[in-house]
Formats: structure tokens, C-alpha cells, sequence
């Protein structure tokens, strides 16, 4: 096992490699070690087809798009998005360290069914979060179960890689991939052209986790409310409406009417 030391940028060694958690296609990340503090920290490392240090031009493009991410992230300061603890955005060889998350809400509902209350408080800490984000102007685009971490017995929403910031020009890049985020989370509008993709996107996505968590089934391409508690049927069925414009506007309109069937319980 290679127990690299990480250098930051006053060239002290900060975080040290520990053991992979997980590898997809983008990134890899790893539980390291802080070597100040020697608490455990989650370290992501952007790979470009499963390689470290990649060099084509699609690479550069895609270090880009990781250091955006990681900005963006580091600029929300909220308690239900997963803090940015530091970074490198160095070519070849980027990474950043977040805390260390216990579960991840897609990990939790592949487990034992869970009861509405606790699934409804899970929902309304990511609806905080990304409440604060949109005002801030930071659509997150691929919210789903994965991506949002249990830390310190709270819900951190996480992965902003394909985050966009409506006021930046950073869009362009990114508009030519057909295809963002997973597939049955993803709303149709992002299909058709990634610019489109607005706040009622993120609620769309949000619509679909509120099903998995209630019923203990994981989305299919089509709406299927079988299992969904009778009272939830109609703020899915809007929150996953087919045009932008017929869905929930906003974080705070989806909240309003989740409260208005059962107040928070936490
Ligand atoms: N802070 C963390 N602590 C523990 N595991 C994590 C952490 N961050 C991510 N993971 C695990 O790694 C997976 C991929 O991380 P993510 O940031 O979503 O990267 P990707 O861009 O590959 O989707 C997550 O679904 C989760 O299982
Ligand atoms: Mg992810």
C-alpha cells in the first residue's frame, strides 16, 4: 500500500493515504490521515479513465472542471454541504480532503427499510443545503442518494462536480457532454442541453431520492408511485413533472409542502 505524503501548498506534508473507499471513472477517493491533527479525513483524487495523472486535453478539461468544483464547494458554507477542508488544483494531480463521512444515504436505504420520518428529515437537511446554494446561485445537478454523506450524525450534500454557477460563463464547458449526472436522477430538461438545467432540475432529482426513500425502491426512468405513502403522491408526482415550469420553483416551495403534510421531526 503507498502511503504517499501529500504536500500542501506551504509545502508542509499535511494528509497521508490510507486505504481506497471508492473508484469510479472521475475520481477516486481514499481515507487519509491528517498528519497534524491524526483524525481520519476523505481524500478525492481526480482520475481521468481510471488514471492519476492523465495528459491529454481532456484531462486539462477535466482538472478544470475538478478545481471548479472544489472552489465552489469550499465557497458554501453551510452545514449540510460537505466542507472542503483543503486542495491542490496542481496539473496532473489534483485532489482535495473533506471530513471522513460514517454512511452515505444510498448506502442507508439499501439496508433496512426506513420509517418516513427518518427519511423526510434526511430530505429536509438536503433541502436546506441546497436551498442555501441556489441563493447563492449554485445548481448542483447530480443529487442523488450517493452523493449526499452522513457526517457526524447529520446529511452533507456533496460532489458539486457538476455543479454550475448561474452567473459564471463556466457553463461552456461542460455543454457539450450530452448526457450529466445519473440517469434516472437526471431531469429531462438535462437531456436536452445542460444550460437548461435550473434550481427546478435539483428538485426534479430531489422528487426521485423522496420515492427511494419512501418506498426502499431505487428509481426507474418512469414514475412509479407504488409504495409511496398516499399523502406523498402528489409532491412527487410535482416535483418530477416532465417540463421545468410544473415542478416546485424552489427549495422553499418544496419544503412549504412537505410541511404541510408532516412538520420536521428533528
Ligand atoms: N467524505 C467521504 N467519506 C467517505 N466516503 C466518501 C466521501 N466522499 C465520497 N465518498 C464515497 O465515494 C463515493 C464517490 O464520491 P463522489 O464525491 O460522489 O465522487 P464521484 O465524482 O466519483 O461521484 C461516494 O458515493 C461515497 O461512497
Ligand atoms: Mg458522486
Amino acid at each position: 500500500m503507498s502511503l504517499e505524503l501529500l504536500i500542501n501548498r506551504n509545502e508542509m506534508p499535511a494528509y497521508k493515504k490510507v486505504k481506497e473507499i471508492k473508484s469510479g471513472g472521475q475520481a477516486a477517493v481514499w481515507r487519509g490521515r491528517d498528519m497534524d491533527s491524526g483524525k481520519y479525513v476523505a481524500l478525492k483524487y481526480l482520475t481521468v479513465r481510471g488514471e492519476r495523472r492523465p495528459k491529454s486535453a481532456e484531462a486539462e478539461e477535466e482538472r478544470i472542471r475538478f478545481v471548479r468544483e472544489v472552489k465552489t464547494q469550499q465557497d458554501l458554507d453551510h452545514p449540510h454541504i460537505t466542507p472542503v477542508l483543503a486542495y491542490s488544483g496542481k496539473v496532473h494531480h489534483p485532489w482535495y480532503a473533506m471530513p471522513l463521512a460514517d454512511d452515505t444515504l444510498d448506502d442507508s436505504l439499501k439496508g433496512p427499510k426506513r420509517d418516513t420520518s427518518w427519511s423526510l428529515e434526511a430530505l429536509h437537511q438536503v433541502i436546506d443545503a441546497m436551498q442555501y446554494s441556489h441563493d447563492r446561485g449554485v445548481i448542483h445537478r447530480d443529487l442523488k442518494p450517493s452523493n449526499v454523506l452522513r457526517i457526524n450524525g447529520s446529511w452533507l450534500v456533496s460532489d458539486f462536480g457538476y455543479c454550475r454557477n448561474i452567473h459564471s460563463e463556466s457553463v461552456k464547458m461542460t455543454q457539450a457532454k450530452a448526457l450529466l449526472g445519473t440517469w434516472f436522477y437526471a431531469a429531462p430538461e438535462q437531456f436536452d442541453d445542460a444550460h437548461e438545467a435550473g434550481p427546478p432540475a435539483d428538485i426534479y432529482a430531489l422528487g426521485k431520492i423522496l420515492m427511494y426513500s419512501l418506498t426502499g425502491n431505487p428509481p426507474g426512468p418512469y414514475l412509479r408511485l407504488k409504495g409511496v405513502p398516499e399523502q406523498y403522491k402528489e409532491v412527487i408526482t410535482i416535483c418530477v413533472a416532465e417540463e421545468p415550469e410544473d415542478r416546485y420553483q424552489s427549495m422553499g416551495e418544496l419544503r412549504e409542502a412537505l410541511l404541510t403534510i408532516a412538520p420536521r421531526t428533528h
